[in-house]
């Protein structure tokens, strides 16, 4: 159910179709960004997980965080009717499961160790965070949908994360 609350839309007219979108993609991979693999469990037993590097923080009171999934992915529905979802944050080392967690193959967790949180999302072992949150609401906006989760458990380490720019992984912030 898309929930529209406090959804506020613009009048003003779209410049959609002057926007080369392979410049486009060009100029926002120059936004240096970590990696996430977001996973969650539907309500038939059904696990996801996606590589995603759309997850931002919204708000602290609530927690709130926000991410974004294309509409043709395979694992929207479940996304959409999950109860909770995770959002995993990969260290430098984990580059293989950002790789994984991007390539649509039919069971993405087996064979993989790994927690069950909240709604029976996947909670990857070793990451460098995870957030376990809500799934609160989600906006269909262009061709992506925006997911806003409400957290309700967290964990952190210190370590290297995994960046991503320019299509590009780097394993670590340090020079
Ligand atoms: C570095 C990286 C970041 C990505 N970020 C996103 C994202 O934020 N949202 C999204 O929908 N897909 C993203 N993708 C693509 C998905 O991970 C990929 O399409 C995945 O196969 C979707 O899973 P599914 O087809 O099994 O649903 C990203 C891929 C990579 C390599």
């Amino acid at each position: 159910m898309q929930t529209q609350a406090g959804h506020q839309a613009t009048d003003i007219k779209p410049t959609a179709d002057t926007v080369d979108i392979h410049e486009f993609r060009l100029a926002l991979a120059q936004f240096a960004t970590g990696i996430t693999v977001v996973t969650a469990c539907g309500p038939e037993g059904r696990r996801v997980g996606v590589t995603a590097n759309s997850f931002n923080s919204v708000s602290l009171h609530p927690p709130l965080v926000l991410w974004s999934l294309a509409n043709k992915s395979s694992s929207l529905g479940t996304f959409q009717a999950c109860t909770h979802y995770a959002v995993n944050i990969l260290t430098a080392d984990q580059q293989a499961l950002a790789t994984h967690f991007a390539t649509h193959i039919g069971d993405k967790f087996e064979g993989l160790d790994f927690d069950t949180g909240l709604g029976g999302c996947v909670l990857l072992k070793d990451c460098l965070a995870s957030f376990e949150c809500i799934n609160r609401s989600r906006y269909q906006e262009g061709d992506h949908t925006i997911l806003v989760g409400e957290v309700v458990n967290f964990k952190y380490q210190s370590g290297d994360p995994l960046v991503y720019h320019a299509r590009q992984y780097f394993n670590g912030l340090k020079a």
